[in-house]
This record gives structure tokens, C-alpha cells and sequence, in this order.
């Protein structure tokens, strides 16, 4: 392998993955949720997981459905992005799975009947960075969770935005303009939250591998990175958010 610029990259366009790359997220997220211990650890979160049914939203190409689906009795993905659907619905065919289903939808209109899920769950999905959005978003999940039941949150803690190198994807600040993952952290914390943060290792299977999909998210510092350093796996930290409903 050569120089970062050989290797094409969508700099982090977040809205342009989903729609134009979703095969490209899809191999990231392979990577990066097989046996994932952060299921395990949701797994623990919520008491008896096991006889339960999981909305999940943002549910993407499906990768986060199939772990969640290995605890759950039963999971519905809602996904809105028609590209990430379609892989979704061919991931989870291929995995032969029953306990599965996925409808098109978003959390501002979640296409359920109220109180008719256990657990509403959102992986590295629904944004809650100000109070605004998680007022008008937490309603809408709350009324398609039944009583007794929980909401968790995926994301990510502050100065973890791209895991082990956040410093080389952002500088030294390790903290995008918007500071995403301090502003959830804080708006969910202060909406009664509970937290806890689970490490985990993102594994590619070569370094073109990681080339093709971390980097091609991350762009152009993290190729040259991954390259120079010869990096074929990830170091993330997840922070998990649950409230009981
Ligand atoms: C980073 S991907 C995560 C996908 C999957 N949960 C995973 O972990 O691989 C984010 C997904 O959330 C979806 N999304 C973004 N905003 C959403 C919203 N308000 N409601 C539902 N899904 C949303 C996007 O279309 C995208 O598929």
C-alpha cells in the first residue's frame, strides 16, 4: 500500500454513507458488532432480556439486529434509509433468522402500536444531543414501550468519536465541532440515565480491510494512519444509557 490519497473516502458525510455506501457501512459494522461485548452487556442491563421484544431504531444493515436478535425473543428493526434497508433484509435472510423483522420507519414516527414492545434500544443511531431533539424523540419511544420496560442508548462517551484515533481523525481536542458525544451524554444523564461503558475491539481483516471501511469513513489522516502503523484493528469505547420506562 501506498499514500492515503489513492484511497477514496466520504470524509465522514454520515447522511452520504447511508444512502450512497451502505455496502461500505455494512462492512464496517460487520467488523464491528460480531459477538461485540457491548450485546452482553445490554444483555445484562435489562432483566430477562431473553423472553423479550426489542424495537430497535436505526437498526442500518442490520449488523447490531442479528447480535441483538442472539438475546432477544424477538426484534424489530426500524430503519429509514431505504439503501441500508435493503442490506439489512439480506443480511438477515442470510443469517436464517426468525426472531427478526425490520419495517421502514424513524424514531419521529415509529410505525408500532403503543406499549407493544419490552425495550426500545438505538445503536449508534438516534441522536439526543439537545434537550430539543430528545423532547421531541423520546415521547414517540416511550409510547411504543410498555411499562416496566427500557430505553438504551448506544453511543459514544466524549473524546471516543472514531474510538482509539479520535486524536488523528480531529487533533488533539479528540471533540467534533458539535461535540456530539459530550452534548448526549450530558442531555441523557440529565433526563435520569443510568450509564455504563464497555470497550471493545473493532477487528478488520487485514489493513486494506480497515482501509476500505474505517478509513474510508474517517478519511484521509486515519488511511494514512492505519497505513504507516500498519493497524488492522480498532479500540473503541461505547457508553450504554438505559432508563427504565
Ligand atoms: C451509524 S448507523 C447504525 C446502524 C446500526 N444500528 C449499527 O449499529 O450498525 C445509523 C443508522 O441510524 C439511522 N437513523 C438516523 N437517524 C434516525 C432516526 N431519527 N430514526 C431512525 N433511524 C435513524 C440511519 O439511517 C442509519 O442507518
Amino acid at each position: 500500500m501506498s499514500t492515503a490519497e489513492q484511497y477514496p473516502t466520504v470524509e465522514q458525510n454520515w447522511p452520504r454513507m447511508y444512502i450512497e455506501f451502505a455496502d461500505v457501512y455494512d462492512r464496517f459494522a460487520d467488523r464491528e458488532w460480531r459477538d461485540s461485548p457491548v450485546y452482553s452487556a445490554i444483555d445484562e442491563i435489562v432483566d430477562e432480556l431473553g423472553g423479550q421484544v426489542i424495537a430497535e431504531i436505526g437498526s442500518g444493515t442490520g449488523r447490531s439486529t442479528l447480535e441483538l436478535a442472539k438475546y432477544a425473543r424477538f426484534v424489530v428493526g426500524i430503519e429509514p434509509e431505504a439503501a441500508m434497508w435493503r442490506i439489512a433484509s439480506k443480511n438477515i435472510e442470510r443469517a436464517g433468522l426468525t426472531n427478526v423483522a425490520l419495517v421502514q420507519g424513524s424514531a419521529d414516527h415509529m410505525p408500532l402500536s403503543p406499549r407493544s414492545v419490552d425495550v426500545a434500544v438505538c445503536v449508534m443511531s438516534v441522536a439526543f444531543d439537545t434537550m430539543q431533539h430528545a423532547a421531541e424523540r423520546l415521547p414517540e419511544i416511550y409510547r411504543t414501550v410498555k411499562r416496566g420496560g427500557s430505553i438504551v442508548v448506544v453511543g459514544l462517551p466524549p473524546l471516543w468519536y472514531a474510538g482509539e484515533l479520535a486524536e488523528v481523525v480531529l487533533g488533539e481536542s479528540r471533540t467534533t465541532p458539535e461535540d456530539g458525544e459530550g452534548r448526549q451524554s450530558e442531555v441523557l444523564s440529565k433526563l435520569g440515565f443510568m450509564h455504563h461503558d464497555i470497550d471493545a475491539t473493532q477487528t478488520f481483516d487485514s489493513v486494506e480491510d480497515a482501509v476500505a471501511a474505517y478509513g474510508f469513513i474517517f478519511g484521509r489522516n486515519a488511511i494514512q494512519h492505519l497505513i504507516e502503523n500498519n493497524m488492522s484493528s480498532i479500540r473503541w469505547r461505547f457508553r450504554i444509557s438505559y432508563l427504565d420506562v
